[in-house]
């Protein structure tokens, strides 16, 4: 509710995997005590490590100096215990993309953090109303969506659910702006949010137009580069995302729209089907 407190200087980041390392990077950057929580101790130290090793690049390329280093690595924390989250201003969950286990979370962070903690997700596609009303604080509830790496892409799309107050809105505006320096848009609830909704029908248009056989890879690729200045093509962008990933977005937005734009062509299912996943797999439109 608009009257409780906003200000926020205490957060905690849950998952400390590709995403959920790098927002609490970011934030521990920023000066902000960070909790990092993971479920297990093996894990907990894998993100340590994760955030460790991303911050020895960040010196050695000159992006960082040794003493933000360690005033960085002060500010960070690690437990495995939700109870360490019961003085935070903001949680941002960033565990894996299972909707029940996001809910079992939420509900346990609606226990155990205070009242005036505001509770953030990084889903790419679950509804923040279904996190919120796993929660009695849904209008404390939005998704604070990040890019990948987070340490590196200036976007963070702000997602307001049916529930969520215009207070906690506007707070978390001025935090991911003002303390994190990112650059906000604000999204309603819905599948995709802004740049999934844009970006993905874009790149199964590629992969369709490369199945015509009328054009290469390259060329699309090339197309896009040359003539609208984008940093990489399509192709390239699907192999480095992952072609898995971009499947099951476009199941969610087909899922959610019903509209043969978001519909997965048939030349991506295959692909996936052989395990030619992109990057991750040596080949995709490319190999590797
Ligand atoms: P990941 O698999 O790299 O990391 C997930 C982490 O969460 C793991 O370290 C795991 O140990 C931990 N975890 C799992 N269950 C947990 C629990 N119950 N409590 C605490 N920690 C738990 O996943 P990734 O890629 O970082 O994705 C995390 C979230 O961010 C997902 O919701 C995903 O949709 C979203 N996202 C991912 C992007 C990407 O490019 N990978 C981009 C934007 C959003």
């Amino acid at each position: 509710m608009g009257e409780k407190r906003v200000e926020i200087t205490k957060v905690a980041v849950i998952g400390g995997g590709t995403m959920g390392s790098g927002i609490a990077e970011v934030c521990a950057k920023s000066g902000l005590d960070t909790i990092v929580m993971e479920p297990e101790a093996a894990a907990a130290e894998a993100a340590q490590a994760r955030i460790n090793g991303s911050m020895d690049k960040a010196v050695a390329r000159g992006r960082l100096s040794e003493e933000d280093r360690a005033n960085t690595g002060a500010l960070l924390s690690y437990t495995t215990d939700i109870n360490a989250l019961s003085d935070r201003d903001l949680v941002i969950e960033a565990i894996v993309e299972n909707e029940q286990i996001k809910l079992d979370l939420f509900k346990r962070l609606d226990e155990v953090t205070p009242e005036h903690c505001i509770l953030a997700s990084n889903t790419s596609s679950i509804p923040l109303i279904n996190l919120g009303t796993a929660t009695k604080r849904p209008e404390r509830v939005l998704g604070l969506h990040f890019f990948n790496p987070a340490t590196v892409q200036k976007l963070c799309e702000i997602v307001v659910s049916i529930a969520t107050d215009d207070a906690v809105v506007v707070a978390c505006e001025k935090f991911a702006q003002n303390t994190l320096g990112k650059e906000t848009i604000r999204s309603k609830d819905r599948a995709g949010f802004i740049v999934n909704r844009l970006l993905v029908p874009y790149l199964l248009q590629a992969i369709s137009l490369l199945d015509t056989g009328q054009v290469t890879a390259e060329d699309i690729d090339n197309g896009m580069m040359f003539g609208c200045a984008h940093p990489m093509g399509p192709l390239t962008l699907c192999d480095l995302i992952g072609l898995d990933t971009i499947k099951s977005v476009a199941d969610v937005l087909y899922e959610e729209f019903k509209e043969p734009t978001y519909a997965p062509p048939p030349k991506l299912k295959r692909m996936v089907a052989a395990g030619h996943l992109g990057r991750k797999t040596g080949k995709g439109f490319y190999n590797y």
